[in-house]
């Protein structure tokens, strides 16, 4: 089995006919054709938009003092609108990329790295040669093309490194950063706009006495997810922000490694979010409390009008249970004092401007068409997502990721709508054996929230299960999961049974689906469809 990319073998894949033969189940032919490298743009595809992005190692402050040494993305605007690219000042984060719908947008993106890296536009549904799939990583000095079109309707997407077992590292010194999309439903609404949108990067961090990052070291804590104790929001630390007495939409991601955030008002005031993962909801919906998981996105609605100058309100990570295996998993702990579920601030609002203008909630936002049984052409026959984590190695399907092989459940016709269940298989077998997973009631122990995330096309989460011992914890996170909308990642906690309708629509080839607590992505916790 081969779970260390090899870049031979990488090279073989995307331009090698004789390599094929080599290629187990993956379709030979399609193979060839949807994998080569894109070093130069195509003749034919009239850009709307160029932008060129850049990575490479800088310093950048994120604490006073001492400047931290980072991998950051740059990116300037070759042709089309300057507001493309937005800086965030002195922030290792890299650029906001601004789109609209309909634009075709080529991204010339160099490599400045002394490592290979690739760029993932999650959330953002493109062709795979455009997708950042490993296989087209490029090493330090060399520059890959992306062209696609924005099919997306408006919502928030996130880019970032999607380097074969290097995704973590990576995102976590800096490679990522936020994208927006507007479409002409979403300008018809009276949302906030301009300073009164902004985003909301969630990150969490360990910085040495000198500023400099610090990572997990060996196995243990890999398993677990990295967890670090200062909590940065769009790049800084002790996140303040002065608001006028209004509504505000703060697109709120979570770039963090591992970390899952209860987001919540201190004061209980109710949260409101009128968007997830990559588009607006069809109506706006009120919770206690949001769990937003590492890949996930939520525009939230927050509102100050009514209050004084001079009131603070602290938005925080509430306290929950259940994301974490019992007994921190056999004696594993995490790498840091700050636990999984426990709660801190994420940031403070001071209202410093009485205004009195504010925008009003939409009653509706954006039309979406529920999909149902009716849609999928495997009602009775959904495609498996089983979780599994044998010691020292989370798992899909009982397998880890294998740059050149699909399996048969993985392989799905272009244009088809596909009913897919996730669940856990911990002490089951996904191989049709019984005892084969290294399960039992060890798999059980290990048991822990993964937010499992699918490229290409959005998909809607049509169900929830929850079954086994782990229901009390459930009841701390259960109201947190916003399910009305389009979504690209998928918070599964233990027990549960997640079922999702996803279209397979527009492109052919390998996209891949994984946990996006990127630790277990990078031990193999990774699979991929093949389109054909
Ligand atoms: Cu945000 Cu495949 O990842
Ligand atoms: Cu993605
Ligand atoms: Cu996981």
């Amino acid at each position: 089995m081969n779970t260390k990319i090899n870049y031979n073998r990488r090279n073989f894949l995307q331009h090698s006919a004789l390599g094929l033969t080599a290629l187990g189940v993956l379709p030979k032919l399609a193979l060839a054709k949807t994998s080569s490298l894109k070093s130069k743009p195509t003749a034919g595809f009239n850009a709307d938009v160029e932008i060129e992005i850049t990575s490479r190692d800088a310093y950048m402050p994120i604490k006073s003092g001492r400047k931290t040494k980072v991998q950051k993305y740059y990116a300037k605007v070759l042709k089309g609108p300057k507001n493309t690219v937005v800086e965030l000042e002195d922030n290792y984060l890299g650029p906001t990329l601004n789109y609209k719908q309909g634009q075709k947008v080529r991204i010339y993106y160099k490599n400045r790295l002394s490592e290979s890296s690739v760029i993932h536009w999650h959330g953002l549904h493109v062709p795979q040669h455009s997708d950042g799939h490993p296989m087209y990583a490029i090493n330090g000095g060399e520059t890959l093309v992306y062209e696609f079109e924005v099919l997306n309707r408006a919502g928030t997407s996130f880019y970032h490194s999607h380097s074969h077992e290097k995704t973590a590292t990576q995102v976590y010194k800096g490679l990522a950063g936020i994208i927006t999309v507007t479409d002409d439903e979403e300008q018809n609404l009276d949302l906030p706009r301009g300073e009164y949108d902004l985003p909301l990067v969630l990150q969490d961090r360990n910085l040495d006495s000198q500023n400099q990052l610090q990572y997990i070291h060996g196995m243990h804590g890999k398993m677990m997810g990295f967890l670090g104790e200062t909590i940065l929001v769009n790049g800084k630390p002790n996140a303040e922000f002065s608001v006028k007495s209004r509504a505000y939409r703060f697109r709120a991601v979570n770039g963090s490694n591992s970390r899952i955030y209860k987001l919540g008002w201190d004061d209980g005031t109710p949260m409101v979010a009128i968007g997830t993962d990559g588009n607006l909801l069809d109506t706006p919906q009120t919770r206690p409390y949001i769990m937003l998981a590492p890949g996930e996105r939520v525009d939230l609605w927050l509102d100050f009008s009514g209050r004084s100058v001079g009131d603070e309100l602290t938005l925080s990570s509430l306290d929950y249970q259940g994301a974490m295996p019992p007994n921190g998993g056999m004696g594993m702990m995490s790498s840091s004092g700050l636990k999984q579920g426990e709660k801190f601030t994420i940031a403070r609002f001071k209202v410093t401007k009485k205004v009195n203008q504010s925008p009003a909630l939409p009653k509706e936002l954006a039309k979406i068409k529920r999909l149902t049984n009716r849609d999928v052409d495997n009602k009775n026959k959904a495609i498996p997502i089983a979780i599994s984590m044998k010691p020292m190695r989370p798992q899909l399907n009982g397998y880890s990721y294998e740059m050149d092989r699909v399996e048969d459940f993985e392989q799905v016709k272009l244009g088809s709508i596909k009913k897919i269940k996730i669940f856990h298989d911990h002490g089951k077998m996904a191989k049709g054996k019984k005892g084969m997973m290294g399960g039992g009631m060890g798999g059980m122990m290990l048991s822990m929230a993964h937010p499992i995330h699918l490229h290409g096309q959005q998909f809607q989460v049509v169900s929830r299960k929850i079954e086994g011992m782990r229901q009390e914890e459930y009841e701390t996170v259960k109201e947190g999961f916003i399910d009305t909308g389009w979504k690209d990642t998928v918070l599964v906690m233990p027990g549960e049974e997640i079922t999702i309708i996803k279209p397979f629509q527009d492109f052919k080839g390998l996209f891949l689906y994984h946990c996006h607590n990127l630790e277990h992505e990078d031990l193999g916790m990774m699979r991929q469809f093949y389109i054909s």
